[in-house]
């Protein structure tokens, strides 16, 4: 199978902090999570992945294309990015014109970005809000518009770094609809959850990040069926504990 994106044993260090011989695949169509503790890494993956950051050694492939500082623009234009946290992306002063960024600069045509624009805006559900000041939105707001300028630059490849984190129900779910439309496209798509909903029932395939490693990357249902993985799949093992225990008072 072609691999969208082919990350061979990549190091690279912080100060305090190492990712480790990390090997990761994501096949031209799959959709898989990245799961682990806080702090185990996967941001950092996802950081070298789209060439914000640099491995110390090892490779990153696009498409069969190595990630080097000199094909940045081109990678960019494969790979749209959300970012954790929705202030880190966006900048302009409305939402019109922080979508219409991405687009403008890929040259297309006035006419064609504003067609983008429109259609992004309609898919994340937010029409009503494009002569809105970026910096006068909710949170889950804000995520959705950082979509919406993420995918007006139609990528074939999505990374979402906790897509759901912060949003209330209702948000949750128009921000489900709206990746199972994109996925009908074709979209290859790697994200992170803390949510087993969203790994259970959403994703093809499973990497498992810890202490800068990943410990486990395969099936979804190999992956829970595997209590040394699962016990590292992050918040959940204190999450049983704490159900165990309310159990044994109940
Ligand atoms: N800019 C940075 N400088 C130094 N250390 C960092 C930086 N960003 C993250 N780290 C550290 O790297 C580790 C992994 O962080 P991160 O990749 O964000 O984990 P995760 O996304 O899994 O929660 C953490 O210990 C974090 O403190
Ligand atoms: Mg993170």
């Amino acid at each position: 199978m072609t691999c969208a994106i082919d990350v061979s044993r990549v190091n690279f260090r912080y100060d305090e902090f190492r990712i480790e011989d990390v090997s990761l695949q994501l096949h031209v169509g799959e959709q898989k999570a990245v799961v682990g503790q806080n702090g185990s890494g996967k941001t950092t993956l996802f950081k070298l992945i789209v060439g914000l950051l640099e491995p110390g050694s090892g490779e990153i492939f696009v498409y069969d294309r190595r990630v080097t500082r000199d094909i940045l623009w081109e990678i960019r234009q494969d790979i749209g990015f959300l970012f954790q946290n929705p202030d880190d992306q966006l900048f302009a002063p409305t939402v019109w014109e922080d979508v219409a960024f991405g687009p403008t600069n890929l040259g297309l045509s006035q006419e064609e970005v504003a067609k983008r624009v429109d259609w992004a805006l309609e898919t994340v559900k937010m029409s009503d809000f494009i002569d809105r000041p970026v910096n006068e939105m909710s949170h889950g707001q804000a995520k959705r518009v950082a979509l919406a300028g993420i995918i007006a630059m139609r990528p074939s490849i999505l990374i979402l770094d906790e897509p759901f984190a912060g949003l209330d129900f209702d948000m949750v779910s128009s921000m489900v609809d709206i990746v199972k439309e994109l996925r009908q496209e074709g979209l290859s798509i790697l994200y992170t959850t803390h949510n087993r909903f969203f790994l259970e029932n959403w994703a093809e395939s499973v990497a498992v990040m810890d202490q800068g490693r990943v410990i486990f990357d395969g099936a979804v249902s190999e992956a829970l069926s595997t209590q040394s993985v699962v016990d590292r799949m992050g918040d959940w093992a204190g999450l049983r504990r704490r159900m165990a225990k309310a159990r044994a008072y109940g």
